[in-house]
C-alpha cells in the first residue's frame, strides 16, 4: 500500500508507522487521517503483526491539526460533519500501539500520542494543547486524556494558557513511560514494540482492554472485568504453554489459540 502522508513499514512483528508531512510539521489533516486509519486497519487485521508504533521526524511528531484546513470552516461544518469523529476510529484499534514522541507534540499531534497505548518521549520532546490561543480548545479528546493523564491541575494551566512542557516535565507528570535520547528513540520503540509482540497475542490484547476498562468504569467493575479476562485465559492454549515452558525453564512458544 502506498500512502501520500504516512510511511509504513513492517519490522518483524512490528509495524512502524511515520507520520510524513514535513512542510507542515506533520500537521494531522484528513488525508493523514484517513491514510493512519487504513494503515491501523491493515495492523490489526495482519496476523504476522504484533505491536505498532507511530513516530515522526526529528523536530516534529506532529504540531496539530491542520489549521490551514480548518481555517475557513463555520460552525455547521464542523458540528454538521462531526469533525474529528474519526479519529474514534483510530482508538479501537485491538493491538498495542506506542507514540515515539520527538519535538513538537501540540495540539491534535498530543492528543493522538494520548491515544496511543503508551508514549516514550525523546529527551527533545515537548508537549502541549496551544488551542486556546487560536482562539478555539482541543477537539481530539485532549482535554479528557491528559486530564485523566496528568491530574486536573496541569491539565487546566496548560489548555488555558497553552504551556508547553518538555519531556522532563511530561515524564514527572506520568504523561510519558519513559524518557529515550533522541538518538535512540525509534530503535528503542521498535525493540519495546518487538518485546511486546513477542508476547502471547490474546493476553497482549486482553491486557490492553483491561487498562483501558479502567478509564471507562469504576474501580469495581473494572476489578470485576480484569478478572473475567483472567479466567477467560485460562481457556487458551498459551495458557498452558507459557506456564509448562516456566515450569520446564524453557521459552514459551505461542500458537495464538
Ligand atoms: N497546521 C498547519 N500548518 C502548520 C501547523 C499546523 N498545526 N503547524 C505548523 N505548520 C506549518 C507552518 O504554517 C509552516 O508552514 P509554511 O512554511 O508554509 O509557513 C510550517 O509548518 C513550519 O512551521 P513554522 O514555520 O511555524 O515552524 P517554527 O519552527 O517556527 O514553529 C511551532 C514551530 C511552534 C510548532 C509552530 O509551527 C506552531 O506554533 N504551530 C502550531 C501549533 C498549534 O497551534 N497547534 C494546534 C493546532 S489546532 C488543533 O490541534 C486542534 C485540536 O485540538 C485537534
Amino acid at each position: 500500500m502506498s500512502y501520500q502522508t504516512i510511511l509504513v513499514e513492517q519490522r518483524g512483528a512490528v509495524t512502524l508507522v511515520t507520520l510524513n508531512r514535513p512542510q507542515a510539521l506533520n500537521a494531522l489533516n484528513s488525508q493523514v487521517l484517513s491514510e493512519l486509519l487504513e494503515a491501523m486497519a491493515a495492523f490489526d487485521k495482519d496476523p504476522t503483526q504484533g505491536c505498532a508504533v507511530i513516530t515522526g521526524s526529528e523536530k516534529a511528531f506532529a504540531a496539530g491539526a491542520d489549521i490551514k484546513e480548518m481555517q475557513a470552516q463555520g460552525f455547521a461544518d464542523m458540528y454538521g460533519h462531526d469533525f474529528f469523529a474519526g479519529w474514534d476510529a483510530f482508538t479501537r484499534t485491538r493491538k498495542p500501539v506506542i507514540a515515539a514522541v520527538a519535538g513538537y507534540a501540540l495540539g491534535g499531534g498530543c492528543e493522538l500520542a494520548m491515544m496511543c497505548d503508551f508514549i516514550l518521549a525523546a529527551d527533545s520532546a515537548k508537549f502541549g494543547q496551544p488551542e486556546i490561543k487560536l482562539a478555539v480548545s482541543p477537539g481530539m479528546g485532549g482535554s479528557q486524556r491528559l486530564a485523566r493523564a496528568v491530574g486536573k491541575a496541569k491539565a487546566m494551566e496548560m489548555c488555558l494558557t497553552g504551556r508547553m512542557i518538555d519531556a522532563a516535565e511530561a515524564e514527572r507528570a506520568g504523561l510519558v513511560a519513559r524518557i529515550v535520547p533522541a538518538a535512540e528513540l525509534v530503535e528503542d520503540a521498535v525493540e519495546t514494540a518487538a518485546t511486546i509482540a513477542g508476547m502471547a497475542p490474546l493476553a497482549v490484547l486482553a491486557s490492553k482492554e483491561m487498562v483501558n476498562a479502567a478509564f471507562e468504569t469504576n474501580l469495581a467493575q473494572g476489578v470485576q472485568f480484569e478478572r473475567r479476562l483472567f479466567h477467560a485465559l485460562f481457556g487458551t492454549a498459551d495458557q498452558k504453554e507459557g506456564m509448562a515452558a516456566f515450569v520446564e525453564k524453557r521459552p514459551g512458544a505461542w500458537s495464538g489459540k
